[in-house]
């Protein structure tokens, strides 16, 4: 029979206490130690090995031990042990009928040197990258060069402004575009933008009286687009999630720039009317020609910010 929890114990001439927990050997699965404890202000929890438990029925174990002797046991030092909970043994429920209470083994002595072995072990990795780092640096340099690329600010000729007929009325243009990507063969995409004819009342709700200015990554000034120039370019990704958007007639609002991903729709001015867009559609540096050729920067932001980033 198993020492229960709970149960009296008691020394050879007198009694000790009960049994609080039950320490298990993790690889003989056998009981190696009960942990003694009793009442009272500063009564210590002893450790007794199970060679000192002479008899064990329901609810008394007997120790061979005298009082004295059970008083020179150790004391139980919690920090020591793990539970059954935290350590998993299999088969552990077959061998130990403790129940209900902790059964508790030893704490694994390499995890007790834990923090020394990762002190040991960062160790190792801070000099192995003291020694390493100015060596693989120019490599790294030069594998990531091609993703800090600056941005391509050519201006790209897509058209001719004679397609436009009616003044605020979105025109679709299509044009190829010759992409590298980092450390991929140049290769050619097709990408379309929007240009609008814009009367005075919708420049003045893009512009907002002010002319616009493109600037570069570091802040250098790419070009300004002038306020009361009519013709305005808008990036044909919608800033929600990066679709590709449409002009449309709206029931109610009229003719509109209408995304069918998640249904944004924007006015002439590019302004949000309706749907999860977090901005309004953005305007690209555009300029016309006198001969009507027109001619802009791509550009492309991040798509779900509030904020304008530019991406390409
Ligand atoms: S991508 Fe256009 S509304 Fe979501």
């Amino acid at each position: 029979m198993q020492p229960k929890l709970k149960s009296k114990v008691r020394s050879a001439d007198s009694d000790v206490g009960e049994v609080r927990r039950v320490i298990m050997d993790p690889l003989s699965h056998e009981v190696s130690h009960i942990v003694v404890g009793g009442d009272g202000v500063g009564v210590i929890e002893r450790q007794v090995p199970i060679g000192q438990v002479q008899s064990v029925t329901e609810d008394l174990v007997t120790l061979r031990c005298t009082g004295a002797e059970y008083a020179a046991l150790p004391a139980f030092k919690r920090e020591d042990y793990v539970t059954t909970h935290e350590v998993e043994i299999a088969h552990l429920e077959e061998r130990i009928h403790v129940t209900p209470g902790e059964v508790l083994v030893p704490f694994p002595e390499l995890e007790r040197s834990v923090k020394r072995r990762t002190f040991f072990a960062n160790f190792t990795h801070a000099i192995g990258f003291l020694i390493g780092f100015p060596l693989a640096f120019p490599v790294l340099r030069y594998l990531m060069k091609p993703m800090y690329a600056p941005f391509d600010n050519g201006w790209l000729t897509i058209g001719n402004a004679s397609k436009i007929k009616q003044e605020d009325v979105g025109v679709q243009y299509k044009y190829k575009r010759k992409v590298k990507e980092a450390y991929m063969p140049e290769q050619e995409i097709d990408k379309n933008i929007w240009v609008l004819k814009a009367t005075p009342k919708v420049l003045e709700s893009v512009y907002q009286g002010k002319d616009m200015e493109f600037r570069d990554a570091d802040g250098k000034h790419v070009w300004t687009n002038k306020k009361d120039v009519p013709y305005v370019a808008y990036s044909g990704k919608c800033p929600h999630l990066g679709c590709g958007f449409k002009w449309r007639t709206h029931k109610t609002l009229g003719q509109v720039f209408l995304c069918p991903c998640h249904l944004s729709i924007y006015d002439a001015a590019g302004k949000v009317l309706d749907g999860p867009a977090p901005r309004a559609l953005d305007p690209l540096p555009i300029k016309v020609t006198a001969t009507g050729d027109i001619a802009i920067i791509d550009m492309e932001f991040k798509a779900g910010t509030k904020a304008q980033v530019r991406i390409v």
